[in-house]
């Protein structure tokens, strides 16, 4: 990164006071030296939420979420740092330096603006001809008929193109928009020679990015007809396969339920956006891809896909089902009852009725299963074998052996079958529908934070604190702290990173807090707002820190001697040579630990 680019990041840093920023989403109630308030990123009751405005950093005692001030707005937004560098800049009004960016990104990025600037333009177009004319009284009225509210056009942004060929090309022409970006925004397009507007005598629905700036548009037709809807094809700023539609609306609620319902039709969006189900979006018509899981999975943990029942949307289902549970989230399938798709059922049924059908959802791997099962002739001894084949590949993308083997025993029992021979094809199948080998996804290191803090775990947080505060005090234990470790994964890679900052003093937990390790990130801010260490003379942290690695050694001594007397107990049974060198080191162990402690 240039120099510009670090300065133009520090002042927006220096301009972006976190406790105002934070103020501009949840409201903050100071409490001691912290403000606090109910988390924006997981549901709850009690505030576990901290913002402290002398280090700039935040932390949730809850879901340890936690980092600085772009940290933050990266969540919040669910937006990538570059991104969340401009809205802070926007925001304090700071100008984005164009010199670190080539002239062509200017180019790109000037372009992008247009686009995003001329859908606007027809957003609103859109909407007035859907109050102001006659044709939109038509449209008003289909809408009123499917109980869709005026509450919801607005916070859909709804409207109506006109059935005249070319009503907005002539309308956006006026407004100073050209031929070129309508083109390019693919609002209008060529025909014989002519340009022609692209949605003509349709219901349009915008669809927006996750900050609701509006990126393409769908047209429905009023009645029956093909093709019932139109959408804008590709254009520099809209890839379906990256967009859900209603993410905008659905954001905060996705991210406080930590839980996304994904729907297939732009109106089973609306509908329940209607009725009160608000963390849904839909993947609209496009097949729920790799990039909606990942978009998801950042803000969410568990997906539940409400899709038609006809056997489309049961097809669609399982492939989706694939896709989410391969990005590590909890998947459930929704069951609509007597065929209807979700925006009849919860326009007849209503909101409680259908959050009930959430609750009895499908696990997904067993809807998988029993999709397979469906499809098959199950009676048969082929259609057996043939259904276990089939079913096989699910099992292989669950998180681990140990759901796996739950699911072997529900198909053993589906198909009245030995389940010995079901787990004899998922062995000898190891392979992934994708061609992938199947590899264990790796254990979430951060879990080990979130266990109740033992005294190792805290020695080591008390540790890493004081080093922070005062590098001063790493050099007397940098020998032994390297020989023992840090138990916890974390806070080793924290503790190597904090010995490669040590020359920047007063500016190293700033840069651990916005280091590009989110677990170190979460990690410092953790420890950082259990400070209480702010008046501590130079020689008490001394010998705090001496305090905490005396036990750190220990607590590995003891561990390393565990190991050490397990493998000399298995040498001893099998009269293997080697049990004498364990002994010694067993030996050698144990005396230091008696030093150790005798030190006290
Ligand atoms: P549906 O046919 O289920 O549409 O297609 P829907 O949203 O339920 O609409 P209504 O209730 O009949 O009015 C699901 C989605 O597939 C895409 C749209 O995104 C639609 O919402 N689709 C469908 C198209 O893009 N083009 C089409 O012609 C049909
Ligand atoms: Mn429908």
């Amino acid at each position: 990164m240039d120099q510009n680019f670090e300065d133009f990041k520090q002042k927006v840093k220096d301009s972006s006071d976190i406790v105002d920023v934070i103020s501009g989403y949840v409201s903050l109630q100071k409490r001691g030296r912290s403000y606090w308030a109910c988390c924006p990123f997981h549901g709850e009751k009690t505030p576990s939420f901290s913002v402290n405005r002398e280090n700039q950093f935040f932390y949730c005692f809850g879901c340890h979420t936690g980092g600085d001030v772009f940290t933050f707005v990266e969540k919040m937004e669910n937006v990538t740092f570059p991104e969340a560098l401009r809205i802070l800049a926007e925001r304090a009004r700071i100008p984005v330096p164009e010199t670190h960016r080539t002239a062509a990104d200017v180019r790109r990025a000037k372009a992008k603006e247009e686009l995003y600037g001329v859908n606007e333009l027809a957003g609103r177009y859109f909407a007035a001809c859907l109050t102001k004319t006659q044709y939109g009284g038509k449209v008003q009225a289909y809408l009123q008929n499917r109980g869709i509210t005026e509450d919801i056009i607005r916070r859909f942004s709804l409207g109506a193109s006109l059935p005249g060929f070319s009503s907005l090309r002539h309308n956006l022409s006026k407004k100073g928009a050209t031929d070129q970006q309508m083109l390019r925004a693919g609002l209008i397009r060529e025909k014989d020679g002519r340009l022609l507007d692209a949605f003509i005598g349709r219901f349009m629905i915008p669809i927006k990015d996750s900050r609701g700036r509006i990126i393409a548009f769908g047209g429905r037709m009023l009645g029956d007809g093909v093709p019932k809807y139109i959408n804008t094809g590709e254009t520099e700023i809209f890839q379906k396969r990256e967009t859900l539609f209603a993410l905008d609306v659905a954001l905060r609620a996705i991210r406080s339920a930590k839980e996304a319902i994904v729907v297939e039709g732009y109106m089973d969006a609306i509908s329940l956006h209607a009725a009160g189900v608000d963390r849904v979006v839909a993947s609209l018509g496009t097949a729920f891809s790799q990039e909606h899981a990942k978009l998801l999975s950042r803000i969410a943990e568990a997906v539940v896909f409400a899709y038609d029942s006809d056997d489309a949307g049961r097809r669609n289902a399982v492939r989706a089902v694939s896709i989410a549970k391969q990005a590590g989230l909890a998947v459930k399938v929704l069951n609509v009852p007597e065929g209807k798709d979700p925006d009849e059922y919860v326009r007849k049924a209503g909101r409680d009725a259908f959050e009930q059908l959430v609750k009895n959802a499908w696990d997904g791997t067993e809807f998988q299963i029993r999709y397979v099962i469906s499809q098959n002739n199950v009676t048969e001894l082929a259609g057996k074998v043939r259904a276990v084949s089939n079913i096989v590949p699910y099992l292989h993308e669950c998180r681990n052996e140990i759901e796996a083997a739950g699911y072997i025993k529900t198909v053993a029992q589906l198909l009245v079958i030995d389940e010995g021979l079901i787990r004899n094809e998922y062995r000898r199948n190891r392979r992934l529908p994708d061609g992938k080998t199947a590899a264990p996804a790796p254990a979430p290191q951060s879990a080990e934070l979130h266990s109740v803090p033992d005294a190792l775990a805290q020695a080591e947080a008390t540790v890493l604190l004081l080093f922070i505060r005062n590098p001063g005090l790493i050099a007397p234990q940098e020998e032994k702290l390297w020989a023992i470790g840090f138990k916890s994964s974390v806070r080793q890679r924290l503790f190597e990173k904090v010995l490669n900052l040590r020359q920047d003093k007063a500016g190293i937990a700033d840069k651990l807090l916005g280091d590009e390790d989110g677990e170190v990130q979460a990690e410092t801010a953790r420890i950082l707002a259990l400070d209480n260490t702010g008046n501590m003379s130079l020689d008490l942290q001394r010998q705090t820190v001496a305090d905490c690695v005396l036990l750190m050694e220990r607590q590995y001594l003891e561990a390393e001697y565990e190991k050490h007397s397990a493998l000399a107990g298995r040498y001893a049974e099998t009269n293997d040579p080697r049990l004498s060198a364990e002994l010694q080191i067993c030996n050698e162990l144990r005396g230091k630990i008696t030093k150790l402690y005798g030190n006290d």
